[in-house]
């Protein structure tokens, strides 16, 4: 099966494509808000320290089961354990992805709408209002239709990139859109830091308020560090299985991880430079991307194109992260099911989008949904993949490479393609420990308070 096995056309094109898996709606919606609530440079220390730590190790550990079974999560540790529950993992990974993308496609669907909204003059009515900026987003999430119209053609487009497969859909795409998210996101840190104020947002940004640290700011750090670099579902498995051997897997995870990062803080500069200039409220919580900028570009000179700029900006990278998810569904049904590509990619990729209807009615859009965990379809799919499934899933690969595949066999393949680099095997064991570790307590912590009701910290 690995002969015809599709591959990745250059290394940048990887890079490119597994940066664009990991800089998404993570990066440019949820980053900033959280850090400019707990702490600002005081949460960032806590999420670069979780990024290079437990993120680090879990990016390497999927690039290396990947390249080495050339197979996505399922029939990887089918093939490393054979006639062992571990393929479990793999199952948990798809079911996953399965989850992420159903609310993940409402979420590019509002993005969709609010380029419409902008490039239509719809956000200089919006001019400095937060309240009218608030009902316009509400009144629209809540409907019925529109989210719907506007999710189906997010995961159309999605769809559409994954049926071309690696090279020609999903490696394309990303060489295309993560330079121009670059550079668009570039320009508009520039012009909020030289708009007249704009300078208060730096240093609301990366100035340390210790004292707005909580620990639950620190456990949603780590929490946030498995989401935003894509990591616990095997998408990096997936994107590691399409290499060859000859690339430096620690180099690679090293450059995902620095580009994940400073896009995050490029889009926390743009955004509060802005944000500061204007008089906005920064600590609107997740209300700063569809409820806070529309006011504030609808104040700005030029402000359409301001505004246009940046959610063409941010679907690009929903996108880039969107093909990811939908490929470790697709993959499971090439490798395990023998489905061709388009068949998985339609079939699947349509019913996700089903079940992203649910979650977007769940809103109040005609289907009442609430009732379990007392909250909206939505919020349980969001709840349930990021505090649970994906750190499970990347404590669980961590522990199956310390305890069943083997340090040993595991540095091989890591150094395959590393040249002369050394590169210490109890450094790597050491770091695996620390990540599974702490991953195992913070479940065990947000169980525990799920129980009780009180947390052991946080
Ligand atoms: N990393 C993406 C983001 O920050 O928006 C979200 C994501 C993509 C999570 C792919 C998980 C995944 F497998």
């Amino acid at each position: 099966m690995s002969q015809n096995r599709e591959q990745w056309g250059s290394k940048l094109g990887f890079i490119l494509a597994a940066s664009g898996s990991a800089v998404g709606i993570g990066n440019i919606w949820k980053y900033p808000h959280m850090a400019g609530e707990n702490g600002g440079a005081a949460f960032t220390i806590v999420y670069l320290a979780c990024i290079f730590v437990v993120g680090l190790s879990i990016v390497v550990a999927e690039f290396v089961i990947g390249r080495k079974t050339q197979l996505s999560p399922v029939g990887a540790f089918e093939t490393l354990a054979p006639n062992t529950n571990w393929k479990w993992v793999g199952y948990l990974g798809v079911a996953s992805a399965f989850v992420i993308l159903s609310y993940y496609g409402v979420v590019g669907g509002w993005i969709l709408k609010y380029i419409i909204n902008s490039i239509s003059g719809g956000f200089s009515g919006l001019a400095g209002n937060p309240d009218a900026a608030g009902d316009t987003f509400n009144g629209f999430i809540t409907s019925s239709y529109g989210p719907l119209f506007y999710q189906l053609i997010f995961m159309g487009l999605t769809i559409f990139v994954i049926i071309r497969g690696v090279k020609g859909g999903i490696e394309k795409w990303s060489k295309i859109m993560m330079p121009l998210i670059v550079v668009l996101l570039g320009v508009l840190a520039v012009r909020g830091m030289t708009l007249e104020g704009g300078m208060k947002g730096i240093s609301f940004l990366f100035n340390p308020r210790f004292e707005d640290l909580t620990a639950s700011a620190i456990v949603l750090a780590l929490g946030h560090s498995f989401f935003t670099v894509s990591l616990g579902m095997g998408t990096m498995i997936t994107y590691g299985s399409y290499l060859d051997k000859k690339q430096n897997l620690m180099n690679s995870a090293l450059w995902v991880l620095f580009l994940d990062t400073a896009i995050a803080m490029l889009a926390g500069v743009a955004i509060f430079t802005t944000v500061f200039a204007l008089g906005a409220n920064p600590a609107e919580g997740p209300g700063l991307i569809f409820v806070v900028l529309p006011t504030v570009f609808g104040q700005l000179t030029g402000g359409t194109i301001w505004g246009t700029m940046f959610f063409i900006l941010l679907f690009m990278a929903a996108l880039t992260s969107a093909i990811s998810i939908l490929e470790v569904v697709t993959a499971y049904f090439i490798d395990q099911m023998g489905w061709s590509r388009k068949k998985a990619t339609i079939q699947f990729g349509a019913l996700i989008t089903v079940v992203g209807a649910f979650c977007s009615l769940s809103y109040g859009g005609g289907i009442n949904i609430t009732g379990f965990l007392g909250m909206p379809f939505f919020d349980v799919m969001d709840y349930l993949s990021s505090k649970y499934m994906l750190p499970i899933g990347g404590m669980l690969t961590a522990i199956f490479i310390l305890k069943k595949w083997g340090i040993g066999e595991y540095m091989k393949e890591l150094k395959t393609g590393m040249g002369d680099a050394d590169i210490s095997e109890n450094l790597i064991k050491v770091f695996l420990i620390i990540a599974a570790t702490v991953v195992a307590f913070i479940i065990f912590n947000e169980v525990y308070f799920e129980i009780t009701g009180k947390a052991l910290i946080g």
